[in-house]
């Protein structure tokens, strides 16, 4: 849930941290703070707030900066967002230096254990502890800084990935990592630390992804030397080239990356279905579903894990694969999931859906559902994360790095994925005919297309935002297939607009949240021509009678919505089972220029964080 950066080499550390950081600000930011190496002098500066801060807070302090450092960009977990609670964190002595990623679980006792001792703390977070823990074991056993860090570990309970400098061995850096996510690039007689491998990727494309339950002793002009911290054995790191560049982590003329996203999803969903979906032999090849048929095919049900916009992609995906495939699903919320005691079967197959691939609870979720002896695939955008390792097998939507907190392109995705995987089970047990598949085939080879289409809405639904920019609440409501789009539209606004917002099944409006429609509420339809459209126009109606205002997704061309509701906002016609891949989209239009009118920061809202790798 946050970023850590680590350099040494010959270069200068200073500008590799700073702009590293700002490029894992999407993992949090409430604070930053780096500690820097010089040769003689350790300096360290934190900042609540964002890098920038951190970054006008040293300016003209920073002449030469040494060689080596780290630095971090905090999401808060113990303790608020102040100076003091920001990383790096020193040991009582001053001589070590810590940044942390994860939560120390049995923090508290360890502190007791500690101040009983005489060590003494100045900030509220269990990362102080754990730096005095390290200095401690490192005093108690007389060790050097690497085994003092794995005595350390074993005691502690939590997750982590972890950079620690101590200033009286200044040619090395320890790093650890269980649960939460640490990359090294190796370059020539140089290494970079990076909680994903964007801060480093100008430098080098060999990168090293950190197992869990693993630490690497970094020394400068030296071989990285990767253990277990459990028993100490040597790992021989597997380095891995990267494939991503720089123009795909930067904004690329668009103001915000989340516009950027969500005008990059015709290329991502092509990008998603290329070399899978081959329509002329009409088949759909995925090595991940090839492999493991027998067990989709015997499988009692699919569970889906996810959380999030994710897990409203695994929605989507239930009404898909139980209308194709004709298999029974149920999408959990893999947070309640793990701790429900689940009944789950060697029959059952779960999909987890992440983006990020580091969702602690999606993570945990699969950790229980493979203890129980179920088959568990994944579907994931960044490559090598966590959950794509932990899960037996798993297709990679390839949407490409996804930056703006705020969901886009990894839902049309994910939801493309799982289209694909329906389809093909459908195939396979004969619970589609052949012409049927090749009418999908065909339709959802048009979808980029379409997509382009939608966005062509983009100057209107801008006009649409102004008008509601100011609403204290917005109803979204869908049927089938648009029911989950009408739960991501509302989580889209909430989430960068702070504008209170929920989702219902249009049907389920009668149920209680009609009580709410007045003149002054918005409300969102998505009533295309496909899913249950009369009964939509009906629920219109209902709203129409008690003047809430309507804007309505429409099929192009459409007449009746347009009659009724005070705008519409028209896509491209499709199946119905391929319309959220389009309605979809002027939702995430809509919620973005409200934002933005709204004068929020759309990339990084408050309080939350790209990836939450804590439970
Ligand atoms: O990386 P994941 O897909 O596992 O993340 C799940 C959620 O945290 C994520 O979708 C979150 O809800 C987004 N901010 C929504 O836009």
């Amino acid at each position: 849930m946050c970023g850590i950066v680590g350099y040494i080499g010959p270069r200068e550390a200073y500008p590799i941290i700073i702009e590293g950081l700002k490029r894992l600000e999407y993992r949090g930011y409430d604070s930053a703070g780096i500690a820097l190496f010089d040769g003689k002098d350790l300096k360290v500066c934190k900042t609540k707030g964002k890098v920038v801060d951190l970054e006008n807070k040293l300016l003209n302090e920073i002449s030469n900066s040494g060689s080596i450092g780290i630095g971090h960009t905090r999401w808060a977990t113990h303790g608020v967002p102040n100076d003091v609670n920001s990383h790096p964190h020193h040991s009582n002595s001053g001589n070590l230096v810590i940044i942390h990623n994860g939560i120390i679980e049995n923090y508290d006792s360890l502190k007791k254990e500690l101040s009983s001792r005489g060590y003494t703390f100045k900030s509220d977070t269990d990362t102080e502890v754990l730096v005095n823990l390290i200095e401690d074991v490192k005093s108690k056993e007389n060790v050097k800084l690497g085994k003092a860090v794995q005595i350390a570990l074993n005691q502690v309970i939590g997750a982590y990935a972890i950079a620690v400098f101590d200033k009286t061995q200044p040619n090395e850096i320890i790093i650890a990592r269980l649960g939460s996510p640490l990359a090294i690039g190796v370059g020539k007689d140089e290494f970079f630390i990076a909680s994903d491998a964007s801060p480093f990727i100008e430098y080098t494309k060999n990168a090293i992804y950190l197992e869990d339950e693993e630490m690497a002793i970094i020394r400068l002009n030296k071989d990285i030397k990767v253990r277990k911290i459990k028993d100490d054995s040597l790992v021989d790191p597997y380095v891995q080239e990267l494939q991503i560049n720089l123009e795909q982590i930067e904004k690329g003329g668009f103001k915000h990356f989340m516009l950027k996203e969500i005008y990059e999803q015709p290329k991502a969903i092509n990008d998603t279905y290329r070399g899978r979906l081959l329509r002329e032999d009409a088949i759909i090849k995925m090595s991940g579903v090839e492999d493991n048929m027998k067990k989709f095919l015997a499988a009692d049900r699919i569970i889906i894990v996810a959380c999030g916009t994710s897990w409203h992609a695994g929605l989507v995906a239930e009404y898909i694969f139980e209308d194709l495939a004709r298999i029974p699903v149920e999408v959990e919320y893999a947070s309640e999931f793990r701790y429900r005691n689940p009944i789950i079967t060697e029959k059952d197959v779960i999909i987890a859906i992440s983006q990020s691939g580091e969702t602690a609870d999606t993570l945990a979720a699969i950790k229980l559902a493979k203890s129980k002896g179920a088959f568990v695939f994944g579907v994931c955008n960044v490559v090598g994360s966590s959950i794509a390792r932990e899960t037996d097998a798993g297709a990679y939507t390839h949407a490409g790095p996804e930056i703006g907190v705020a969901s886009t392109k990894a839902f049309t995705t994910q939801i493309t994925v799982l289209t694909l995987i329906a389809l093909r089970l459908a195939r396979a047990k004969g619970t589609i005919s052949s012409s049927d598949f090749r009418h999908h085939l065909l339709e959802l080879e048009m979808i980029p297309k379409k997509v382009e289409k939608a966005l062509e809405s983009d100057a209107h639904i801008k006009k649409i935002a102004d008008i509601y920019k100011d609403s204290r609440n917005c109803l979204y409501l869908g049927r089938g297939y648009n029911f989950p789009v009408a739960l991501e539209g509302a989580l889209k606004l909430k989430e960068i607009s702070y504008i209170h917002a929920e989702g219902y099944p249009a049907a389920e409006m009668k149920h209680g949240p009609i009580a709410l429609i007045d003149e002054n509420m918005p409300i969102v339809v998505i009533a295309t021509k496909k899913g249950h459209y009369e009964k939509v126009v009906s629920n219109i109606q209902e709203i129409k009678a008690r003047k809430g205002k309507i804007i309505g997704i429409v099929t192009e061309g459409d007449v009746d919505v347009r009659e009724l509701a005070d705008h519409v906002i028209e896509v491209p016609e499709t199946l119905e089972a391929l319309s959220p891949l389009l309605t979809t989209i002027p939702l995430q239009l809509l919620s973005y220029h409200i934002a933005v009118s709204l004068g929020k920061n759309v990339d990084q809202p408050r309080n939350l964080a790209k990836s939450v790798t804590v439970e």
